[in-house]
């Protein structure tokens, strides 16, 4: 792929939870880019810091008691991080969109779909009411939701888990945004419907030609849409590629036990616990290289040295790939003579 310059990039976050169990570092020195118009997966176990990496992106982490405590998010030449909270509004829900985790919480139960379609295109001035309102019809179209005059005053409870979600991607979609992060948009669905509400979100990113950040533990789901992959791990970004080489190429022994967890996608039931043991307590990490105690390939300095981030090495001549990236000390271990 043609690496032009980010549209979003994340460097070197640390957001820290000050809990009465100790420090939670959920994510740890988390640095990825996202270029326009790609869309880039993140995947990674449950309580691995994707959800909170999105978050403190567009600040809508709880503090306290989380605070960023280190690192940048850069759009179009600001530090999300050092503006103001009227300054971010402009670029949260116009320029950055997201879609939640939980559809049933952040839709406003008391309010029509309509009104929270048109919210956003009135709060950041883009057109008057009757504009908006035209607009939100439009888009109930688009993403498949029959009869949009009809429902368009309907409250969500009035609507499936599906519609709900559909509702969600209008919301996020109506101020054409250049990101959108989507968390797990469709893991609270079941599998056609998933489907249905995927390749929605590819075709209308096609058409809107924005980025998309796709947080998800199912890497099927990235096998059918990312362009590129960065894999988390308690709180670190542990290996980043494109989407061929997390399938085919991948070094960080981690990748492997996440791509032998894939079910066959026909009898796809739920997540498989295939690697063994658990992610580790965000706030007692284990010295050395965090993955060392489930790791089939740990060597002796595993367990005292952190790896640092490093380019893939191709080969004994020490030929680097620099679009993929690995936290792991087996990076070269083959290569060597
Ligand atoms: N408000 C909070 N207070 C304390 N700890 C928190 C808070 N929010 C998140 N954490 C911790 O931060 C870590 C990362 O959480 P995060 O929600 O980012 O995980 P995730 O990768 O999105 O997981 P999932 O796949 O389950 O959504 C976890 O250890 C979690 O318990
Ligand atoms: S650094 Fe060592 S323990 Fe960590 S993933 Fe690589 S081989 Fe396994
Ligand atoms: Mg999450």
């Amino acid at each position: 792929m043609a690496m032009t310059t980010p549209v979003l990039t994340i460097d070197g976050l640390k957001t820290w939870f000050h809990t009465d169990d100790g420090i939670v570092k959920a994510t740890d020195g988390v640095s990825y880019d996202v270029y326009p118009g790609e869309t880039l997966a993140v995947v990674g176990e449950s309580g691995s810091g994707k959800s909170v990496t999105a978050l403190s992106a567009l600040r809508l982490i709880p503090e306290p008691p989380g605070k960023i405590e280190a690192g940048r998010v850069l759009y179009d030449g600001n530090d999300l991080t050092k503006l103001s909270k009227r300054e971010l509004r402009s670029i949260r829900g116009r320029k950055i969109a997201m879609i939640f985790q939980e559809p049933m919480t952040s839709l406003n139960p008391v309010h029509p779909i309509g009104r929270q379609i048109m919210e956003p295109l009135l709060i950041h001035r883009i057109c008057d009411r009757t504009e908006a309102r035209r607009r939100a019809i439009e888009l109930l179209h688009r993403v498949g939701i029959p009869a949009p005059e009809a429902r368009i005053d309907d409250y969500p409870y009035q609507l499936s888990g599906g519609m709900r979600q559909r509702v969600m991607i209008a919301i996020a979609l109506s101020c054409k945004p250049d990101v959108l992060i989507a968390d797990e948009p469709t893991s609270a669905l079941d599998v056609t419907v998933q489907l249905q509400i995927l390749r929605l979100l590819k075709e209308l990113q096609q058409e809107m030609g924005m980025a998309v950040v796709l947080i998800t533990h199912d890497l099927g789901v990235v096998a059918e849409t990312a362009d590129r992959v960065v894999v988390m791990y308690a709180g670190r970004v542990v290996e980043t590629a494109s989407l061929h080489d997390i399938f085919y190429a991948s070094v960080h022994p981690y990748v492997a036990g996440l791509r032998a967890s894939i079910p066959d996608l026909a009898v796809k039931t739920d997540r498989l616990p295939v690697i063994p043991g658990q992610v580790p307590n965000a706030a007692r990490l284990p010295a050395g290289c965090p993955f060392h105690p489930r790791c089939p390939r740990v060597m002796e300095r595993c367990r005292s040295e952190d790896p640092p981030e490093t380019a893939v090495q191709l080969g004994a001549d020490g030929a680097t790939a620099a679009a993929h990236r690995v936290r792991c000390w087996l990076n070269g271990e083959e290569a060597r003579p």
